[in-house]
């Protein structure tokens, strides 16, 4: 089943169904897993879902509708960075792996000067992390303590990359990790 991903006008015909997307949803492991219509609106306005450097996508399933939110940032870069979102009742289910591959679809097969495409999340987001590895992605870095957490400890903020080279060979490129002996 291919998920499709579509371009979303933040300011005009999508706002409503934007705030209320990102407000009746809980994100627990972003930094803020609670937004407010104030947030959001904020967000808007300030270009975070669309801007030079950030776009924003539906994601929509044949049978089952919009399932899902992915916004693109750093999209002035040659390598973007994804924010991917399930609507509550679609998590659990795999479907994030099928939204990232059409997410990895659209960069790599719109974006022609992009070669790397990134994401990155908390050490304890299993799910995402897993999702990472089922669509080819490589672990690039593991930044220790680099993820604050409001009221507990830091915990790590773990980032993920593909090429444009193994999406298109469908092959997965790794590295050794510590290559330098002392
Ligand atoms: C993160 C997200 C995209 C993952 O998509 P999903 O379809 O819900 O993922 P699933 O629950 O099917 O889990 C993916 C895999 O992780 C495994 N998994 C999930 N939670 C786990 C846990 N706590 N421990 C061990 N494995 C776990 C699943 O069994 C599955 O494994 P598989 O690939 O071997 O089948 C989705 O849950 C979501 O939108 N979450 C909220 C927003 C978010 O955190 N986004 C990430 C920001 S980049």
């Amino acid at each position: 089943m291919v998920l499709s991903l579509h371009r979303l006008d933040p300011a005009g015909d999508d706002r409503a169904a934007l705030v209320d997307f990102m407000t009746r949803n809980v994100f627990p492991f972003h930094v803020r897993p609670r937004l407010s219509v104030e947030d959001v609106e904020r967000a808007i306005c300030e270009g975070v879902f669309r801007s030079d450097d950030n776009d924003s996508y539906w994601i929509e399933h044949p049978h089952m509708g919009r399932i899902g939110f992915l916004r693109l940032e750093d999209l002035t870069d040659s390598a973007p960075l994804l924010d991917l979102r399930l609507d509550g009742p679609f998590r659990g289910r795999g479907l994030g792996a099928q939204a990232l591959r059409a997410a990895t679809d659209l960069v790599f097969g719109t974006m022609p000067d992009v070669n790397r495409f990134e994401g990155q999340t908390r050490e304890d987001n299993v799910a995402m992390r897993r999702t990472f590895l089922r669509c080819g992605w490589v672990k690039e870095a593991h930044y220790r303590d680099g993820w604050p957490v409001e009221g507990a400890e830091p915990v790590a903020s773990v980032a993920y990359g593909i090429l444009r080279r193994d999406w298109l060979t469908g092959t997965t490129t790794t590295f050794v990790w510590e290559d330098l002996a002392l």
